[in-house]
């Protein structure tokens, strides 16, 4: 499974990015508007970090205006795919960027019926937002199973990115679950890492190795 960085915030990305774990990013109005720069600027400058896909999302709502900024976004960098909210307008400014061979991220999705449209209009990405069904008591990871199921059964080459993640165990679920892509907020990928087991057994082996080089003769 792919994991990408949900954050337009270039510090956090160029931190993880070493690590050798991160497939690409994905960005919204409300993490790019926290950036204060151009965001034209900051998604050319994240597509510098991460050499691989960065979501970046159209704001207008009819479908001339989301395929006219379409364009543009995917003219920033050739790893930029454009984001349109799920609905009758971005479903058709989807069908049309995809016929640009434009990338298409269909975003805010929350039922099988929408991922099952995205796919029909060949969205690279679909992403349904799990944190957000959980806080509502509906299970996001179920949409998931939902969804995997219904793109194995059409052979659909669109990819299931979960997005709203908010913890270890949706990125674990979701590739049990077999999804492609999980995007996480920094936060949620440090917590990956964490295992106390694993600092307690390092600390034993520092000090018993500690204790041997001490030892006379
Ligand atoms: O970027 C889309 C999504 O991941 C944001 O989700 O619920 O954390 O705001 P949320």
């Amino acid at each position: 499974m792919k994991l990408f960085v949900d954050s337009a915030n270039l510090d956090e990305i160029a931190a993880l990015v070493p690590l050798g774990i991160v497939d690409g990013v994905t960005t919204n109005p409300s993490l790019l508007s926290t950036q204060g720069d151009d965001p034209r600027e900051v998604l050319k400058r994240i597509c510098e970090l991460v050499q691989g896909p960065v979501s970046a999302e159209v704001v207008a709502t009819d479908v001339e205006g989301m395929v006219r900024e379409g364009r543009e976004l995917a003219a920033i960098d050739p790893h930029i795919v454009v984001k349109v909210p799920f609905g009758k307008p971005g479903v058709q400014a989807c069908h049309m960027l995809a016929a640009e061979e434009i990338r298409v991220n269909v975003t805010l999705v929350f039922s099988a019926a929408q991922a099952l449209l995205a796919a029909k209009v060949g969205a690279t990405f679909a992403s349904p937002f799990v944190g957000r069904l959980d806080d509502i008591a509906t299970p996001g990871m179920d949409l998931i199973g939902q969804i995997v199921e219904i793109y194995e059964a059409a052979a659909f080459s669109t990819e299931i990115l979960v997005a709203s993640v908010r913890g270890p165990m949706h990125v674990v679920e979701a590739a049990r679950l077999g999804a492609d892509i999980c995007t996480c907020p920094p936060k949620a990928i440090d917590a990956l890492f964490n295992h106390p087991l694993t600092d307690i057994g390092l600390e034993k082996f520092l000090a018993d190795w500690a204790r041997a080089q001490q030892r006379p003769g």
